[in-house]
């Protein structure tokens, strides 16, 4: 009898650490691919999650939050331990995060935050400080241009997406200071190379064939390589008859440095899988909530050390 009992709890054991010992699954609802820094987060969720034996399931949205409110209905359905989601802009997200909270998963918010009144709806956001960003450009402009007048086009991220909100009110809190430069344009690029350069197109034809330009101001560097390319084809010189500064710190804008074709980038971190998965650990572990907010660094790089810049860049997830 009391080996039968031995027996018995022996393979109780077994089976509750068996359990214990199941691989995590996340569901990861993405923006899209429409930039190379995208894609770089993509890579390190990607890398993280192996390196952790977490079962990573990414949907691509396609810059659609209809397709991510889609994701997140079917991560529920599979029973995922918790959500990422990037969420493509900040608005309208209360009716499926309650159904993410009544199932009982906890959602991680990645490098763009949402509008909410209830907080618990989320577990915690890991971003930049996207003001910040902007603000680092705005100040880098204001003591660049040293009191010259110096006339303004800003390339805007996706509408509603908290990043451009945020990178358009930082920089034009910068510049509040310096009465010489002024936004003479501001459009939605999307965050797109393609659309960055078809707006600069039209900025450079409404602006006297880019004469009346001093300076691209973009909230990625995708528009601004975009945009790089319509002032080359209007015959002027990026970087040196119009200034680009701009964010995110891909490779591609190092290499624009390294030409003279582009002047400031803030380098974003593509690892916001990293702390998220840290925070879902631990509080799988033992309980521990994370702050509401993660902050990433975010650093100012200028071309006088774009060469390191982009040599260390190529072993980030790139
Ligand atoms: O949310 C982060 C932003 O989204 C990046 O700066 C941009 O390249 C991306 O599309």
């Amino acid at each position: 009898m009391w080996k039968r009992l031995l027996l018995v709890s022996a393979v109780s054991a077994a089976m509750s650490s068996a359990v214990m010992a199941a691989p995590l699954v996340v569901g990861f609802s993405q923006v899209g691919s429409e930039s190379g820094w995208r894609a770089a987060e993509t890579n390190v969720a990607k890398t993280e999650a192996k390196e952790r034996g977490i079962t990573l399931k990414i949907a691509d949205a396609q810059q659609k939050q209809e397709n991510q409110i889609k994701a997140v209905r079917s991560f529920i359905a599979q029973g995922v331990d918790a959500i990422f989601i990037a969420p493509v802009v900040a608005t309208g997200w209360e009716p499926v995060l309650e159904e993410a909270k009544d199932a009982k998963i906890p959602v991680f918010l990645l490098d763009r935050s949402i509008d909410v009144k209830d907080k618990s709806l989320y577990m915690t956001t890991v971003t930049a400080n996207n003001v910040l960003e902007g603000q680092l450009i705005g100040d880098w402009l204001v003591k660049t241009v040293a009191g010259k007048p110096c006339n303004v086009v800003e390339l805007q991220g996706t509408v509603g997406a908290s990043v451009a909100i945020d990178r358009k009110k930082g920089f034009a809190e910068a510049i509040a200071k310096a009465p010489n430069i002024k936004i003479i344009r501001s459009q939605s690029g999307d965050f797109t190379r393609s659309k960055g350069k078809e707006v600069m197109e039209s900025f450079i034809k409404a602006e006297n064939n880019g004469k009346n330009i001093c300076m691209v101001y973009s909230h990625n560097d995708d528009m601004v390589i975009g945009a790089i390319q319509a002032i080359k084809e209007a015959g002027l010189k990026p970087g040196k008859d119009i200034l680009t500064g701009s964010i995110d710190g891909v490779p591609d804008i190092y290499k624009a440095m390294m030409a003279g074709d582009a002047n400031a980038s803030v380098e974003l971190t593509p690892d916001m899988a990293g702390p998220a998965f840290d925070a879902l650990e631990k509080y799988k572990k033992d309980g521990t909530i994370p702050p509401k907010t993660i902050i990433t660094k975010s650093t100012l790089y200028l071309p006088d050390t774009a060469k390191q810049q982009y040599e260390r860049k190529l072993h980030m997830g790139y």
